[in-house]
């Protein structure tokens, strides 16, 4: 972060005070206005409700420029990796800054590799909830009792036990989603597999019953690999800034990362591509796609459709188009190409992006309109689909969370407010109230 001589702010009060404020230049980006000192100088707070204007880090993990449909990881473009690397090629670079040479790569695989089982006492914990109890919630709970099992990797002053916990929540959460999987359908736990890699041993996690061989679509698993790549890491969304901030007080990763889970919860943050599952469903039982797309268009009418538009992209989702790719390429692996609901989807995308309304609205389809596609074409639940996500964002939450405890200018969060409650007044003793 540099300052800009040239740039500083000026603000003027209506009390006649005014101050100058530094404003920096990050390396790409726009640039941003420090406000640090302005309660202490002027006796006042800046409002901001859900941060659209606020900067509350820096960072040097990922970039996103939402105009012109940008997002970089450590200054590679998401195609670049989506096309070239694994998962855990990706985890390497976001938690180390670098991607890794051949040497480093095969320690980092057999690092994460040796910490994907957990203590056995763990899976004594799932016995404790009903078995149709949502993953997600299985997963906050499992998540943030790893801190009870893994008492040598909490002290975050210690660099050395940071790492670990880093290590461990990559390899671990994907066993604590195929546990929470496998307890909702009633059957056994699996193993992990440490010959194989992470996304592969996630579907055999996942999929593989004992009773039977199960054999891995490398189709299959190279979508996977691809989902996880995608939603791996996203700057400072919501369950990001929750982690971070969770983590300011000194928090330990695992109760941070659990925080994280459950911010990503949310049905605005984690849950559109379940939502654009359910939506397919309701349009396939009235058959009518225009009635839909009428009912989106309509300003009277609250339905969106789901799966198009973006907060910050507002031009096409990079990762929307590599999901497209792998959309149609685990469509034909399954052989499901012309069952109804993907018809459907095609249809549906179809119309969308001929139609004025989302042409000059830059309402394009999004990276969860195909992954909603791809997840149930392989034959995940609807409901197991933001668990997926956790999965895959778990290693960009770790990174943050590393790089705050790491930046010597991090404190407590503690957002101010704009209090609109009563003034001061006195005390009625309760016979006295009306
Ligand atoms: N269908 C129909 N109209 C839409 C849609 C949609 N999916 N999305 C936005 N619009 C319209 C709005 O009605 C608004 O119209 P107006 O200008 O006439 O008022 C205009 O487009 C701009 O929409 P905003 O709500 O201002 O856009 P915002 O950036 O706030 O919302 C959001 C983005 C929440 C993603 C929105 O597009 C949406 O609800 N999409 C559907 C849900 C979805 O797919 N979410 C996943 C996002 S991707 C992710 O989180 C990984």
């Amino acid at each position: 972060m540099s300052e800009n001589k040239n740039n500083i702010a000026k603000l003027s009060l209506p009390n006649g005070n005014s101050y100058e404020l530094p404003i920096h230049s990050g390396t790409i980006g726009p640039d941003v206005i420090e406000i640090k000192k302005l309660y202490s100088d002027s006796d006042h707070f800046t409002y901001d409700p859900g941060f659209t204007s606020t900067g509350s880090c820096k960072s040097d993990i990922t970039y996103i420029d939402g105009d012109k449909g940008v997002l970089l990881h450590r200054g590679y473009r998401i195609e670049d990796l989506a096309d070239n690397c694994d998962y855990l090629e990706v985890a390497y670079l976001l938690l180390n800054g670098e991607l890794p040479n051949k040497l480093q790569k095969s320690a980092f695989d057999n690092k994460i590799t040796t910490h994907t089982m957990v203590h056995e006492q763990l899976a004594l914990f799932f016995r404790g909830f009903r078995r149709d109890a949502h993953a997600m919630a299985v997963m906050c709970g499992v998540v943030g009792a790893l801190s009870a099992f893994y008492h040598d990797s909490t002290d975050i002053t210690d660099p050395s036990q940071r790492l670990v916990a880093s290590h461990r929540l990559v390899a671990k959460v994907p066993t604590i989603a195929a546990m929470a999987y496998k307890f909702s359908l009633g059957q056994p736990f699996i193993y992990p597999r440490n010959d194989l890699t992470y996304s592969e041993n996630f579907l055999h996690m996942m999929f593989s019953v004992p009773a039977e061989e199960y054999k891995i679509d490398p189709v299959l698993a190279k979508a996977m690999d691809k989902i996880l790549i995608l939603h791996a890491d996203h700057e400072q969304n919501a369950s990001t800034s929750t982690v971070r901030l969770a983590g300011s007080s000194g928090a330990n990763p695992f109760a941070c990362i659990s925080a994280g889970i459950a911010s990503l919860w949310g049905p605005s943050h984690g849950g559109a591509n379940e939502a654009v599952i359910h939506m397919l469903n309701n349009i396939q039982k009235t058959g009518n796609v225009h009635e839909y797309v009428k009912k989106a268009k309509d300003p009277n009418d609250p339905f969106r459709l789901m799966g198009f538009g973006h907060r910050v992209y507002k031009n096409y989702d990079p990762r929307a188009t590599v999901m497209k790719k792998t959309a149609d390429e685990v469509l034909k692996a399954v052989g499901k190409e012309n069952e109804p609901m993907f018809k459907l989807a095609r249809e549906l995308e179809k119309i969308a992006l001929e139609d004025e309304y989302f042409i000059s609205k830059k309402l394009y389809p999004n990276v969860d309109f195909y992954s909603g596609v791809i997840l149930q074409a392989m034959g995940f639940p609807s409901s197991i689909f933001t668990v997926l996500f956790a999965v895959a964002r778990t290693v960009g939450w770790v990174a943050q969370w590393n790089e705050m405890i790491e930046d010597p200018e991090q404190r407590i969060g503690r957002p101010r407010q704009l209090y609109t409650g009563s003034s001061e007044r006195d005390f009625i003793n309760i016979q006295n109230r009306i």
